[in-house]
């Protein structure tokens, strides 16, 4: 289909401004809230990606009316009226998003049931849903797993527990948030996910009628209240899209000004870009990102979870790492499989070899367990154009990036993958003067 097929003709630097608006790991969590009011709410800095149309179909075929507001990209929800969906439309939905599994502590709190379709979500390992389900039936639902899905029942108010994480999961966490907000009692949620997508999901539920406290040590405690208004919050920066061109700019040699990009939630991935010879300034409205010349720095480079360096950061920033001098080594501790972008990579003419082991600092749960999580990048190595074909979101912006820093026209197939989470990102690409073009039909 060439409908779905981007031709890049790399080799120039990509130069100019674009703007980020609201962070995609926030904005669709930000609107499941909604349903938790009894009066409508308004969300600012919306961006236009699939992940937004997915969670506003389904508010909507949950009876909450959705429409845009005054400002550009602000959206009015209103869950006066919320009722039971059809369990075919939610189906439709279904392989499109893993947003709709949030959707359950608010739906068994205003309906007392809830139907969860298979999920979709990025190919970049697992991604099992068992925390969400073992938190759900201990704020005392009833899960019953059918063929089309799992269907969810509260035979009475869900009640408020203690939680220990296995893992600082951000959508457990956020599980854990949207249920306990209206559940009877104090929730007391161990190792939770402290990610800054998740405080400013705290500040929207805060902002609602919630009470909810964050400890040091990944301890959130929510006392539990019997009805919530609606809110007004403007959604904070997308750090990772701002991530993402950046490391466009390193690795093509350009120079990039995000604006809206918040320098507070993007420290780590500022430190880490210095450290691989990125330059950038920071002023009120955002923060420009530049190559400086010259070769860049290896790095030792290891995901965790926030404050740690983000994995959504990590795609992207491989590719500027194969134009650095020397090893480069990659511990990727959040996803079991989420290197497997780098084949491409190679394809192109890097040298990215995979390993099993941990090769970071720290031992961390797939050490023993047989995956390909660590690499090891040699650089700088000439990437030249191919075809390639986009296998996740992240992943796919980074062959995006690698298809402009190399020389000759690259075929990227695919390409729609990418509306998921990066608006506009064809205009955008064109504004920062990229050679991009979709093929004629022939
Ligand atoms: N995990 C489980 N069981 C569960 C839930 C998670 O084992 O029930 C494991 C996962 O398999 C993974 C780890 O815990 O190994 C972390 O997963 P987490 O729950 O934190 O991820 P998520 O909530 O599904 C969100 C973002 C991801 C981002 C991660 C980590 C959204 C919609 N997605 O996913 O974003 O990578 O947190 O920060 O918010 C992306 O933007 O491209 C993206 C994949």
């Amino acid at each position: 289909m060439t409908d779905d097929v981007l031709l890049v003709h790399g080799g120039t630097p990509i130069s100019g401004e674009i703007r980020v608006r609201g962070a995609k790991n926030l904005v669709p969590k930000a609107m499941v809230a909604a349903l938790l009011g009894s009066a409508p709410s308004r969300l600012r800095n919306v961006p236009d990606i699939r992940d937004v149309r997915v969670v506003r179909g389904l508010l909507q075929l949950h009876g909450v009316t959705v429409h845009s507001g005054e400002e550009p990209g602000e959206l009015v929800m209103d869950p006066s009226r919320v009722e039971r969906a059809n369990v075919t439309d939610i189906d439709a939905h279904a392989g499109s998003s893993r947003i709709p599994i949030l959707l359950c502590g608010p739906l068994l709190h205003r309906l007392g049931h809830a139907f969860i379709p298979g999920l979709g979500g990025c190919d970049i390992g697992g991604r099992p849903v068992d925390f969400h389900f073992d938190v759900l039936r201990k704020f005392g639902a009833t899960i019953d797993k059918r063929e089309d899905g799992q269907y969810l029942t509260a035979p009475q108010r869900l009640r408020g527990c203690k939680i220990q994480l296995p893992y600082p999961s951000v959508g457990s966490t956020e599980q854990v948030l949207l249920t306990a907000v209206l559940a009877e009692g104090v929730t007391e949620l161990s190792n939770a996910a402290v990610e800054p997508e998740i405080e400013d999901l705290i500040c929207v539920l805060q902002k609602m009628g919630a009470i909810i406290s964050v400890d040091t040590d990944r301890t959130i405690r929510v006392t539990g209240v019997d009805r919530l208004n609606g809110y007004t919050h403007r959604a904070l920066p997308d750090r990772l899209e701002a991530a993402s061109w950046a490391s466009a700019a390193l690795a093509t040699g350009g120079s990039v000004y995000v604006r809206g990009a918040s320098q507070r939630e993007m420290m780590t991935f500022l430190n880490t870009f210095r450290k691989v010879g990125g330059e950038f300034e920071v002023d009120e409205d955002g923060i420009r990102f530049w190559h400086p010349g010259g070769p860049l720095k290896a790095i030792a480079l290891e995901t965790d979870v926030h404050p740690g360096f983000q994995t959504d950061w990590q795609q992207p920033l491989v590719v500027a790492l194969t134009q650095a001098s020397g090893l480069s080594i990659v511990h990727e501790t959040v996803y079991e499989s989420r290197l497997g972008f780098t084949s491409a990579l190679n394809q192109m003419g890097g040298h990215i070899q995979l390993y099993r082991e941990c090769l970071g600092g720290t031992p961390c749960r797939f050490g023993q367990r047989n995956f390909l999580h660590s690499a090891v990048v040699s650089g700088p190595t000439k990437l030249e154009a191919a075809d390639l074909v986009i296998p996740d979101l992240r992943g796919g912006f980074s062959y995006l990036i690698a298809a402009l820093a190399a020389q000759g026209t690259s075929r990227v197939h695919g390409i729609d993958l990418i509306n998921r989470g990066y608006e506009n990102f064809e205009e955008k690409l064109v504004s920062l003067g990229a050679r991009v073009e979709r093929p004629r039909a022939s």
